[in-house]
């Protein structure tokens, strides 16, 4: 895809599928404006990038914090949102605190994203969300990820309508391997790891790139809008 001369904001940029996205936005010739939580992360983006991308500090969960962060960026011609975060335990396990973290940044969290992005997103251009498989496949003991996920096709389907001509897109990924797996200790991760892999009918989880291409590709057709796209090697049918 050419992004040549194109600025895409990406929230939650710095590790994982956001990074990813970031570096195909850059290497298919755009500028990209980065959003994290850790100015140590985000400044690991820009010692690989240089003065193609610029970085500033966000906390989705806190609105003064997006529309600073907002207020403070150039105007671009997509946005990605892709912040972070996993409520751990079943119905009788999960707690207040990890249900409003995964709430406040899924799903409120995507929503300040928007609203104080559109300041920015003047021209028909494009938002992808990115949610997770957990929404659309039923799994026994994670309630507040399926709900978290699930509730991202309905934001993302709404705003599509809502803020026409500008098109919003949700990717649905499978299992990736990223750092957000990294609260689970190896040997877990690889258990979890093997049986994604198993449980899809490619026999493999997802490497960022999987996703970052999808959204890239996503960005560049214009006949995408309100879909919700799955890219998970097929763990969704089977
Ligand atoms: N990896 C998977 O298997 C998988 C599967 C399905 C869906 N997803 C979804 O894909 C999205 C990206 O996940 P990932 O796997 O790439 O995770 P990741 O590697 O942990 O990256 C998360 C990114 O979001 C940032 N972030 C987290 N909380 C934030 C907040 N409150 N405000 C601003 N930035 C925040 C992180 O940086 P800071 O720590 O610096 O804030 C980081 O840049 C998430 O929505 C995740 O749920 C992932």
């Amino acid at each position: 895809m050419e992004l040549q001369g194109r600025h895409v904001i990406v929230i939650g940029g710095s590790t994982g599928i956001g990074r990813a996205v970031t570096d195909d936005v850059i290497a298919a010739g755009g500028i990209a404006t980065v959003g994290s939580r850790s100015r140590e992360k985000l400044e690991k983006v820009r010692a690989d990038h240089g003065d193609r991308v610029k970085i500033n500090t966000v906390d989705v969960t806190d609105e003064d914090s997006v529309r600073d962060f907002f207020a403070a960026a150039d105007d671009a011609d997509h946005l990605v949102i892709c912040p972070g975060d996993m409520a751990v335990g079943s119905v009788t396990e999960v707690t207040r605190e990890a249900i409003d973290a995964s709430l406040g940044t899924k799903i409120v969290g995507q929503l300040w994203c928007v609203r104080h992005a559109l300041p920015r997103l003047a021209g028909p251009g494009s938002i992808t969300l990115i949610a997770g498989g957990a929404g659309f496949r039923a799994m026994a003991g994670m309630p507040i990820t399926s709900a978290a996920n699930a509730g991202i096709g309905g934001l993302g389907q709404s705003l599509a309508l809502e803020l026409k001509p500008r098109r919003v897109n949700v990717i649905v990924a499978g299992v990736v391997d990223t750092p957000l797996w990294d609260f689970l200790p190896d040997p877990a991760r690889q258990d979890l790891y093997t049986g994604a892999a198993a449980q899809a009918p490619v026999g493999r989880i997802g490497q960022p790139s999987d996703i970052s291409s999808t959204v890239l590709h996503v960005m560049a057709n214009d006949f995408i809008d309100g879909a919700v796209i799955p890219v998970d090697g097929g763990a969704l049918i089977s």
